[in-house]
């Protein structure tokens, strides 16, 4: 027997037992005659006590022990004269009476302690050192626990977790497919799914009118913080459900996620439009755990002499409380922040509403105190308030106003990680432009119910409206998701919508629109980004912290060194003649 207990376990009523431990040497220290050393596993870390006056060789042995070597030892657990308060374990320690090296160790690029001294590239080469350190464990376990709570609360609703495959047909919509080469049909590939979307509703068609599936997903697109190439989804779809039944399922789960592994109790939920959510946040995805909204100020600063106001589509501002004492200082760094090419701002305007009442701001030469005072009214600006104005096209602005207010928010320490607050953003845009391809694409997918059925007589495609809906969290998008199209005849409109010819349309999903000839019902469903839902909820900026083996900015994994140039013969066996040059 390897172990009669783990290092977590050992408490006050264990003491004058004989236990076996095994696990990994974090650290000994040697103190007159006696030696120490830290043992830990995955459940905690437990001392244990060599004395050399007792036992010379052992100590000895001990003594030789090096950081991270596999030991087991046995002893007598014993009160410790000096308890640890800042361990469970820290009451007792054990007086060894054998121990065995189970493997030896070279010594670790870096220290396996919660700070450790290695940097990002040295601990994705080594992560399954770094997998060792406490707070990375802490998160996996995390992970593991969402998932488990994950499908006890979908179970419950009797929902089925259905596999659906992974080698399927390449149909790129939204990012790139990866696609992987068939050898034993030449010449052609099946692409890893981006999501089991399609296979999703056609299980819908088969009956199983509840399915939910941890799955992975595969995207090729640039990443981010919050993106990984291959990452996993709650996916999960119901049949004969109104949005509203879809809604009340996920803010549960939501809720239900919180409570169970956090001990968290989510208020309600808030529910805003898109165009809501964009006049007054300038975002998609609000953070709503503050206020500082944007007011809209074009009928009272227009018409003053003032051009760049008088030139702009939109001049709207947001009111930063309690921040009229910035100084000069203070103000042009916040102006060169906006003015940085990520947020490409040309300028920003303010006005600081004094505590003593008085109004001063950057454009006094061209408004008067009590025209400034309008602004500060129609802002809901209290003495002590500053006002942060920008103008210019509408989107831009907003997408400007939007960052800037995130980013007061964040000075302001208004945007609290222990804090959760959640929001529906409901009726998308059923198009979006591509600046890329200089055309309308869907803006959530094909496949998403459009609010009319009538295209025939719109002219503006971007006014066009879906049943579609995003789950978010602090200002992040954790779900997406939407009632769905059931008929061909509809499915083959929005095709047409799209751009695509009927041939293609039945070449790339003919056996969907096939499956909505034979009884399909009315469906719709939902997608949470696990990964960022963990990250979130635990506390964290990036999702790589919650994902065992996650690939570097670059979508390599440094450890295992993928990608990686395959050889001739499998070229051959592929029939990849040649990789095309230019
Ligand atoms: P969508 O594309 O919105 O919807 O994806 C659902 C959620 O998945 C997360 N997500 C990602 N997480 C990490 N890395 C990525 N590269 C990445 N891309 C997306 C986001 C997002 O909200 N089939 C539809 C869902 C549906 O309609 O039911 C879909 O995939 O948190």
């Amino acid at each position: 027997m390897y172990r009669t207990h783990t290092c977590g376990e050992l408490r006050l009523t264990h003491v004058e037992k004989v236990v076996t431990l095994s696990g990994w040497v974090q650290r000994t220290r040697q103190l007159g005659g006696m030696t120490f050393v830290d043992l830990r596993d995955r459940y905690g870390i437990t001392q244990l006590v060599f004395d050399m006056s007792l036992n010379a060789d052992l100590c000895a042995a001990a003594n030789k022990l090096g950081r991270e070597f596999v030991i087991q030892a046995t002893g007598i657990v014993r009160e410790r004269s000096s308890k640890n308060t800042q361990l469970a374990t820290g009451e007792v320690e054990i007086d060894v009476t054998g121990l065995q090296v189970l493997n030896a160790a070279k010594v670790p690029p870096f220290t396996i302690e919660p700070d450790t001294d290695g940097g990002d590239d040295l601990r994705m080469k080594y992560r399954y050192l770094d997998l060792r350190r406490t707070p990375v464990q802490q998160n996996i376990i995390f992970r593991h626990q969402m998932a488990q709570a994950t499908r006890s609360y979908l179970n419950n609703l009797n929902f089925l977790e259905i596999e659906t495959p992974f080698l399927i047909k390449s149909t790129p919509e939204g990012a790139r497919d990866f696609v992987v080469p068939s050898r034993l049909n030449a010449g052609q590939f099946y692409a890893l799914p981006q999501s089991p979307q399609t296979f999703k509703q056609l299980l819908m068609v088969s009956g199983f009118d509840r399915y939910y599936q941890i799955v992975r997903c595969f995207r090729d697109e640039d990443l981010r913080a919050d993106r990984q190439p291959e990452f996993t989804q709650i996916d999960c779809e119901m049949a004969f459900v109104t949005r509203e039944d879809v809604l009340q399922t996920f803010e549960g789960l939501l809720r239900y996620l919180l409570k169970t592994v956090k001990g968290y109790d989510l208020g309600e939920v808030a529910r805003m439009s898109y165009d809501d959510a964009m006049r007054l946040y300038g975002s998609d995805k609000p953070d709503i755990r503050f206020g500082m909204a944007f007011t809209e100020l074009n009928q009272l600063v227009k018409g003053h002499g003032f051009a760049i106001f008088d030139d702009a589509e939109l001049i709207a501002g947001i009111c930063a409380q309690g921040c009229a004492e910035y100084t000069r200082k203070q103000l042009d760094e916040l102006t060169d922040w906006v003015k940085r090419p990520q947020i490409g701002a040309k300028g920003l305007v303010y006005v600081k509403y004094n505590p003593d009442g008085t109004l001063k701001s950057s454009v006094d030469k061209f408004y008067s105190p009590e025209q400034l005072q309008t602004w500060a009214n129609a802002m809901n600006a209290k003495p002590g308030d500053l006002l942060l104005i920008l103008s210019g096209s509408t989107d831009k602005t907003r997408k400007q106003l939007g960052e800037l207010r995130l980013e007061m928010g964040k000075r302001l320490g208004l945007r609290n990680p222990a804090e959760f607050k959640a929001l529906w953003v409901l009726d998308f845009p059923l198009l979006e432009w591509d600046e890329e391809d200089q055309r309308w694409v869907a803006c959530h997918h094909p496949f998403t119910r459009p609010r009319t059925q009538n295209f025939e007589n719109i002219t503006d495609w971007g006014s066009l409206r879906a049943e579609a809906y995003d789950l978010c969290l602090n200002g992040n998008e954790i779900a997406g998701g939407s009632i769905r199209i059931h008929e061909r005849a509809l499915q083959e409109k929005v095709f047409d919508l799209l751009g695509m010819t009927k041939d293609e349309a039945q070449q790339k999903f003919g056996f969907l629109m096939g499956a909505f000839e034979y009884g399909a019902p009315p469906h719709g469903g939902i997608a949470f980004g696990f990964d960022r839902l963990c990250a979130i909820m635990g506390g964290y900026e990036s999702i790589r912290d919650f994902i065992a083996f996650p690939k570097n900015n670059s979508g390599r994994d440094t450890m295992i060194d993928a990608p990686s140039p395959i050889d001739a013969k499998q070229y051959r066996e592929l029939s990849i003649q040649s990789v095309i040059q230019g």
